[in-house]
């Protein structure tokens, strides 16, 4: 079937493989990649697929009724992916605003778009959240997060990723609007904006400078490479159930330290360094307030509903990125150039 599909973010980091995913995977679909092209959207992500003929982008805001009107009344999409958000904790405690903004109004003049369009006809129509693990709070040393844990977001980001949910489901059963969520873990791999732990990282370790390690670095995180994340949202917007939510993650646990730590052994590795060099370079700093001490997903549903499970061991993938980053030393030089600066002047 020929579809239109809206997916918004596709400039970012999860957004960018989706695009590429489903541009290259479905000739037949054409594909809208909408995004306001913030400081974390970025068109070199997607320059190996911009001249496709079955892909379109639009620079616009989400929040921008008027204009999020125009667009589904130029393209009648019959699906969303909706990805846009701002995605960054630290920046969410430093401006909550502009977070309830893009990521609760916006899915809103999303989701109320969708409603006034599909209205009439809702068949074969959806409407697909992309949202967090961090809106089920944070576990003690044991235990995972199911489908049916209670929503008990900390932070400015997270509880505005699980107001957005919220409304989707409200969409869901108030107005019957198709609509599915999935909620992931940590995703790492290329493209990912060098503010986020491994990215910002590596950048640091190759260039001698410190790399910031919060608290005492004892911070549990669920890791999944982003591909599987992308191929995690192609088998759900196909095959998933609607009104239904999905866990995506890597069962693959690391402490933010360990995690540092091997990364330091690859840098080594791939730098030609001797041995611990780069691993001097950890700096315990000041903890993130609020800090959650750990996330771990369980991903059953998803694997004995619809047969997804995650391709890549997480060192294999970690050196994979390590390799992207090494060999893309332009797409870095672009991105942390201008206001990034501004933003770790301020941060660390
Ligand atoms: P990102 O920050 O890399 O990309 C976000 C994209 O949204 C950017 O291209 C940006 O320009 C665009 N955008 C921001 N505000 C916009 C607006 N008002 N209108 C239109 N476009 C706008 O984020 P990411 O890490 O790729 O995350 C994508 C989605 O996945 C988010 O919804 C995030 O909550 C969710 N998610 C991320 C992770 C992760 O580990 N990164 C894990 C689970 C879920
Ligand atoms: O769990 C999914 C979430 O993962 C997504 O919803 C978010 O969009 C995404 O940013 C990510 O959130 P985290 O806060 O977990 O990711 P971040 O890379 O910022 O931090 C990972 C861990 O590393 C966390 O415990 C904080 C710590 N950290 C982070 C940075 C940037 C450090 O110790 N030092 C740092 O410099």
């Amino acid at each position: 079937m020929k579809r239109r599909i809206l997916i918004t973010g596709g400039a970012g980091f999860i957004g960018s493989h989706v695009v590429r995913l489903f541009v290259s995977k479905y000739p037949d679909y054409q594909i809208v990649n909408l995004d306001a092209l913030t400081y974390a959207g970025n068109l070199e992500n997607l320059l190996d697929v911009k001249d496709l003929p079955n892909y379109v982008f639009e620079k616009g805001d989400i929040t921008d009724e008027a204009f999020i009107d125009q667009l589904f009344g130029k393209y009648q999409f019959d699906g969303v992916i909706h990805l846009a958000a701002e995605s960054h904790v630290d920046r969410s405690i430093m401006d909550p605003l502009a977070f309830i903004k893009t990521n609760v109004l916006g899915t809103a003049v999303l989701l109320n778009t969708a409603r006034k369009y599909w209205k009439d006809n809702v068949e074969n129509k959806l409407f697909y959240h992309v949202s967090t693990d961090e809106v089920y709070g944070s576990l003690g040393e044991e235990g995972f997060f199911h489908e049916t844990t209670a929503y008990d977001p900390r932070s400015p980001y997270s509880a505005s990723k699980a107001s957005s949910d919220h409304f989707v489901m409200a969409y869901y059963h108030t107005y019957h609007l198709p609509a599915i969520i999935s909620n992931c873990s940590n995703n790492y791999g290329s493209h990912h904006f060098p503010e986020k732990l491994i990215p910002l990282a590596i950048h640091n370790i190759k260039n001698n400078k410190p790399v910031p390690v919060y608290g005492k670095g004892e911070n549990v995180r669920d890791w999944l490479y982003v591909n599987d994340h992308a191929r995690a949202i192609d088998t759900i917007f196909h095959k998933g159930r609607i009104g239904e939510t999905y866990n995506i993650g890597g069962f693959n646990e690391w402490k933010n330290i360990d995690l540092i730590q091997l990364l330091c052994r690859i840098m080594d590795k791939k730098l030609g360094r001797p041995e611990g060099t780069s691993a001097q370079l950890i700096t315990f700093v000041k903890d993130r307030a609020g800090h959650d001490l750990r996330y771990a997903i369980d991903a059953t549903k998803l694997n004995k509903e619809l047969g997804w499970e995650p391709s890549l061991q997480f060192e294999e993938g970690l050196e994979k990125t390590v390799d992207w980053y090494l060999s893309n030393e332009e797409w870095l030089q672009h991105v942390t150039s201008g206001n990034y600066q501004k933003y770790y002047q301020e941060q660390y």
